[in-house]
């Protein structure tokens, strides 16, 4: 077993319910559940469950959190923008961890990572509540040295890199830089202290290229898992990334 941890993220659980039930909350009906999702990559092996509760709800719902927070017994990681009401919400729930990500309305997924560079000054008052409530606080960031120093200023414990530029490289030169820059900003990462996640665009084929990366303590990873269980059902999803990511030497 590696010592790189998985956390499975079950948003797109939700989106499939949503498609259908959206408009019947209550229906007895509604499914796929989130929450048995998250059930079963328990039991498949993964050490956290992620969610991002969005402010457009579009696929996890308030009540989704709620449940999940009960429910879930590895732990769990909310994704989220910073803006007052889901501040809220998190200090509510007292999720494990809250991963601060930049959220933009009109966005298909998360696209790039926050500058903390430039949000210093926001981020520092939401942070500070957060880990008073006893929530670990990663920063999701582009792999730069400028952001991960920022978010070492700012105290947070992990920064989590996003991979989504070296996952969807369109050339082995912006492959190989991007690899470069998160090799780099991973060691500077570690060097820090800080604990070094990273997430976004993983599946089963650029695997091999993350386990390239040094320092690194968890992956984030959902659609990838969510589409695999659609043709071999979610436990062998998790077990199959499992099973991929057993390579890495951290
Ligand atoms: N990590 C973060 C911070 C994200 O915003 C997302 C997307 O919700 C993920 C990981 C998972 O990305 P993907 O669905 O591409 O695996």
């Amino acid at each position: 077993m590696s010592g790189l941890r998985l956390g499975v993220n079950v948003d797109h659980i939700a989106t499939l319910r949503q498609a259908r039930y959206a408009g019947m909350p209550d229906s007895k009906n509604a499914e796929p559940d989130p929450i048995i999702a998250a059930a079963m990559c328990e039991r498949a092996g993964a050490q956290g469950i992620v969610t991002h509760l969005r402010s457009d709800r579009r696929h996890i719902q308030d009540r989704d959190i709620d449940r999940l927070r009960q429910n879930i017994m590895t732990k769990l990681n909310l994704e989220m923008g910073n803006t007052p009401e889901i501040v809220d919400v998190a200090l509510r729930i007292v999720p494990d961890e809250v991963c601060l990500v930049p959220e933009k309305r009109e966005e298909v997924t998360t696209e790039g990572g926050l500058d903390v560079v430039a949000q210093r000054k926001e981020l520092e008052p939401t942070i500070k509540r957060l880990q008073t409530s006893g929530i670990r606080v990663s920063l999701f960031v582009d792999p730069t040295l400028e952001q991960i120093d920022a978010a070492h200023e700012l105290g947070v414990e992990m920064v989590e890199l996003h991979t989504g530029k070296v996952a969807n490289a369109f050339s082995e030169k912006i492959e190989k830089q991007e690899l470069e820059n998160l090799q780099a900003a991973a060691k500077a990462g570690s060097e820090l202290k800080l604990q070094v996640n990273a997430g976004h665009g993983i599946n089963y084929s650029n695997i091999a290229l993350i386990n390239k990366i040094p320092h690194l303590t968890e992956l984030n990873i959902g659609h990838s898992i969510v589409s695999r269980a659609m043709v071999v059902g979610i436990e062998n999803a998790v077990k199959e990334m499992l099973a991929a990511m057993a390579d890495y030497k951290a």
